[in-house]
This record gives C-alpha cells, structure tokens and sequence, in this order.
C-alpha cells in the first residue's frame, strides 16, 4: 500500500539527545552523530584494535577517506540515522543503519571502542536504533558478520537475529525489528 512506503510517512525527527547511566554507573550523552564530528570519529577509530576494526569495517582500515568521512557523518536522520554514544568529548560508539532501496529492509552496523566493551553500550545503542528503525517504516535490519565475532553472533542472538550460513568467512545476519 503506498501510503505505508516510508517515503510517504510524515517526517520522523532524529533521534534526540538522551543522558543514560550504565550499569556500572557511567553516564553517557546519546545523540544523532552530524558533520561537525569527524575529528571524534576519527580518534574513535584510532580507539578499535585491529581486530575490532576488522570486525566492523571487513578489512583493513587506518583511517577513513574523505568520501568515507562524508558518507559516515553525512546521516540524513531519515534513510540514514546515526546515533553515537558519547563518554564526556569521547567518542564510545556509534551504530547506523541506512534504509537499502523502497523495501523495509536497512543494513545496519554497530562498533563500541574496545576499551568501552562488554559495559552494554553495543546493546543499548542496537535497541535504540530499532525504536528509530520501526519510527521510520523499516521492520528488519540486514548485515553481515564475521564468523569469528563471538561478541556480535552472540548479541545478535541475544537480541532474536537470524545467522545465515557462513560464506567466505561471512555470515549474513538478520534482526526482525517488530
Ligand atoms: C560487537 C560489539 C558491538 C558488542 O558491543 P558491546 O558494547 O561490547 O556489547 P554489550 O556489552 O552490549 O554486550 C551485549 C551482549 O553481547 C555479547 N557479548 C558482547 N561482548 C562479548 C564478548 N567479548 N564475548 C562474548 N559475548 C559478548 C554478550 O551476550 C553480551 O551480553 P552479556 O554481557 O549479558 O553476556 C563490540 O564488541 C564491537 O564494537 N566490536 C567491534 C566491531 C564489531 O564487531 N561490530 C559489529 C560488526 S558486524
């Protein structure tokens, strides 16, 4: 029915800022990330082991190009949403989805710093993200995960996702949102 294609839902603002306390009692600012942020996520890259960036990025990855920077903090809040856990000035995480094509399917991502794992950050920030997905018209999330990251593949399932067979060292991984 087209009045369900999210290109013809009213406009959904981005996600706003939100103060939350980890269990551990850290306090962290969530908030959309935006254009003025590239030096953050930069460091932030420079803050995930190789293996981490290896995880999130599947490949090897130094620093970012200008057309990667553009795109990664180019979230236009609609098809593309970004939000970013901040720990004062720093940078903790970040997980986007972006809406692919007319359908309601986003291919989403996630990465939280290593030294900032395992404290739920990765988790909080993938429930958030399905609250603004569902908000937009997208009822599943898509992406693909390597067959060594335990630490994803385990909070995927966590979360209720799919894992599809292992290609080439890849999964593809499926979360139903609603
Ligand atoms: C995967 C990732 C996002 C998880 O984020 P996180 O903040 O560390 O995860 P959380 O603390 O929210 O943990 C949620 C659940 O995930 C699982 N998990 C997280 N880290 C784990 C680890 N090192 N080993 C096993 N399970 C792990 C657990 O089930 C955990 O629940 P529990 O703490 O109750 O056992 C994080 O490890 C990361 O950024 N990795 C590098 C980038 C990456 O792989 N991104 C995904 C690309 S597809």
């Amino acid at each position: 029915m087209a009045g369900d294609h999210p290109a013809h839902r009213p406009r959904v603002g981005a996600p706003g800022r939100e103060e939350i306390a980890l269990a551990d009692g850290t306090r962290l600012v969530l908030r959309p990330l935006g254009p003025a942020d590239g030096a953050a996520l930069t460091t932030a890259l420079h803050h995930l082991s190789p293996r981490s960036r290896y995880f999130r990025f599947v490949g090897v990855r130094r620093e970012f190009s200008p057309e990667e920077l553009r795109f990664l903090l180019g979230a236009d809040g609609e098809r593309h949403v970004a939000l970013a856990a901040w720990d004062g000035v720093e940078l903790a995480a970040v997980a986007r989805f972006v809406i692919c094509g007319a359908g309601p399917v986003a291919e989403a991502a996630v990465a939280v710093i290593d030294r900032a794992q395992r404290r739920g950050i990765g988790k909080l920030l993938l429930e958030r993200l399905r609250t603004a997905a569902l908000e937009r018209g997208v009822t599943c999330f898509t992406g693909e995960v390597h067959v060594e990251n335990a630490p994803m593949l385990r909070l995927l399932r966590k979360l209720g996702g799919k894992i599809g067979l292992a290609s080439l060292g890849v999964c593809s991984a499926t979360l139903a949102l609603g």
